[in-house]
């Protein structure tokens, strides 16, 4: 196979230009013709004459590559754990000294990675972790997993991202795979990864380095699909970027699902939690008319689920949170702002999803009405503080709002959370999860489910509070129906 790029010459010094990458094209390859089977790139024949991609792939094929992964979190350290399981040697590089620690104690502190599954990987040698960038010097691969939050003002902050190549582009060295999997918007890897390559190392993508994007889709507490069950998305800057991306991925992951370009790579992540916080938004907008109208939206989306094709059931419920939903439309509509498309419904998503808090404060606020009490001085208990069931993280979560409108407003706010037992408020004091064992509930004026984790005892808390606003239909789903319990 020839490599396009050395007709293309995207990266070539003088005519890279990040603000017309749109314009690249890469000519179609037919990757199920492209014979990278192992047995070809280990015959003495090949190596003989083989190009820098092709010597790669033998590697990886023999697994005698080294892989690094820059960023130990939720996606970083179950894709680390995949590729030392799948026989590599991994090296992980986390700026957390603690988050390193415990990796080289063999200690896991991402729930869906257990300590029984990470230790004998850090005591065979697969797996180390350091806070060194020169710990990456010898590796073959790198995948880069870091946080790709916004800004005060909800634009992309692709500060980790820059920061990571900053300190990976002086150890980048000839014939080595860099892949992104942090989410981001269209052409981040062209324009932040290989044309920094080429600008700062002379390094002709494609041709003797190879540069590619594969989203993360892990979603945390899934334990059916998981970052190796899952099909991985992956798209090269160069068709040789992909073959080289393909054969690493292929060996750690079930399947790999290739796609054009790095670009349409970056896409799909954004359409697929586009897609999530729009009908989310859509669910939630007939929540907030339902309850005007009267109607109980939990029972019409029931019905409607009856429905065997063209209906997927979605739920209403407190906000959306964590690191994806509600943070990754707004990466791609501020790409798109760039090119003056303004995405119409990422903008009215975010706005319905991000004031759904603010309606839960006024179904508070009537429930303690009833009781000719006002929210300045109650007491309330939120039951679940995790953006969802069953996990610790608070990235974006709901809760965390309701909690500081609560308090804007002067009520007395408690929470418990078995999962996440600690959040710092916006004064930067530690809030700890109060307990909630021994009779506790009985002494607030409401008590508001936020999330409905599967550990809580669900009869008793319907026992004990005197009054419930239940956000996620938890009580209902479990058959415990009473006046005093009130759904979102
Ligand atoms: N959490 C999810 O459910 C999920 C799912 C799919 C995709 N993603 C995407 O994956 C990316 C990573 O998210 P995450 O949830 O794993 O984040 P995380 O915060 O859990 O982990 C990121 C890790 O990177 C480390 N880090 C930050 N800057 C670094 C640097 N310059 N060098 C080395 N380490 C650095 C942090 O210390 C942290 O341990 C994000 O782009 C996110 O959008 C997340």
């Amino acid at each position: 196979m020839t490599d396009q790029t050395k007709k293309n010459k995207p990266y070539s010094r003088s005519r890279y230009n990040p603000s017309q990458s749109a314009k690249l094209s890469y000519q179609k390859v037919d990757y199920q013709k492209v014979d990278y089977s192992p047995s070809r790139y280990e015959s003495a024949d090949y190596l003989s004459g083989a190009t820098m991609y092709e010597e790669l792939i033998g590697k990886i094929n023999r697994k005698d590559a080294q892989v690094g992964v820059i960023g130990l979190g939720y996606v970083g350290l179950p894709l680390a754990v995949e590729m030392a399981s799948s026989g590599y040697r991994v090296v992980g590089v986390d700026l957390d000294q603690s988050v390193v620690d415990r990796i080289n104690r063999g200690q896991s502190h991402i729930g869906d990675i257990s300590t029984e599954r990470l230790q004998p990987l850090v005591e065979q040698g697969l797996l180390s972790a350091t806070t060194e960038y020169q710990g990456l010097s010898e590796v073959d691969c790198v995948s880069i997993c870091v946080p790709t939050p916004l800004t005060k003002t909800k634009d992309p902050n692709i500060s980790y991202i820059t920061e990571a190549i900053d300190r990976l582009v002086g150890l980048i060295k000839a014939g080595q795979l860099i892949v992104l999997e942090s989410t981001t918007y269209p052409g981040t890897t062209e324009e932040l990864v290989a044309a920094r390559l080429h600008a700062e190392r002379g390094l002709k993508v494609g041709e003797n380095v190879f540069v590619a994007f594969s989203p993360e889709r892990v979603d945390p507490g899934n334990t059916q699909w998981t970052t190796k069950t899952t099909p991985k998305i992956l798209g090269g800057v160069t068709p040789t970027c992909t073959l080289v991306a393909q054969a690493l991925y292929a060996a750690v992951v079930d399947s790999v699902h290739v796609v054009g370009s790095a670009r349409e790579a970056e896409t799909v992540k954004l359409l697929e939690n586009t897609f999530r916080a729009v009908n989310i938004a859509l669910v939630n907008e007939f929540l907030l008319m339902c309850d005007r109208l009267d109607i109980d939206i939990w029972h019409v989306i029931e019905a409607a689920s009856t429905k065997p094709f063209g209906f997927m059931p979605f739920f209403p419920g407190p906000g959306i949170g964590g690191h994806c939903i509600p943070l990754d439309p707004l990466y791609l509509s501020w790409r798109a702002k760039t090119v003056d498309f303004y995405s119409r419904f990422i903008e009215l998503a975010t706005d319905i999803n991000g004031n759904m808090p603010r309606f839960v404060i006024a179904k508070l606020a009537n429930l303690l009405n009833e009781r000719e009490k006002p929210l300045k001085g109650s007491r309330v208990m939120i039951l679940g503080m995790a953006y969802k069931k069953n996990v610790d993280d608070l990235r974006e979560s709901p809760g965390l709002e309701i909690y500081r409108l609560l308090r804007a407003k002067g009520a007395w706010v408690e929470f418990n959370d078995p999962h996440a037992t600690q959040f710092t408020s916006m004064l930067d004091n530690i809030i700890e999860s109060s307990p909630i064992d021994d009779g506790q509930l009985g002494t607030f004026d409401v008590v508001v489910l936020v999330t409905d984790h599967d550990v809580f005892d669900y009869e008793k808390i319907a026992q004990e509070a005197g009054s419930i606003l239940d956000c996620r239909a938890a009580f209902e789903r479990r058959q415990i129906r009473a006046d005093h319990i009130v759904r979102l």
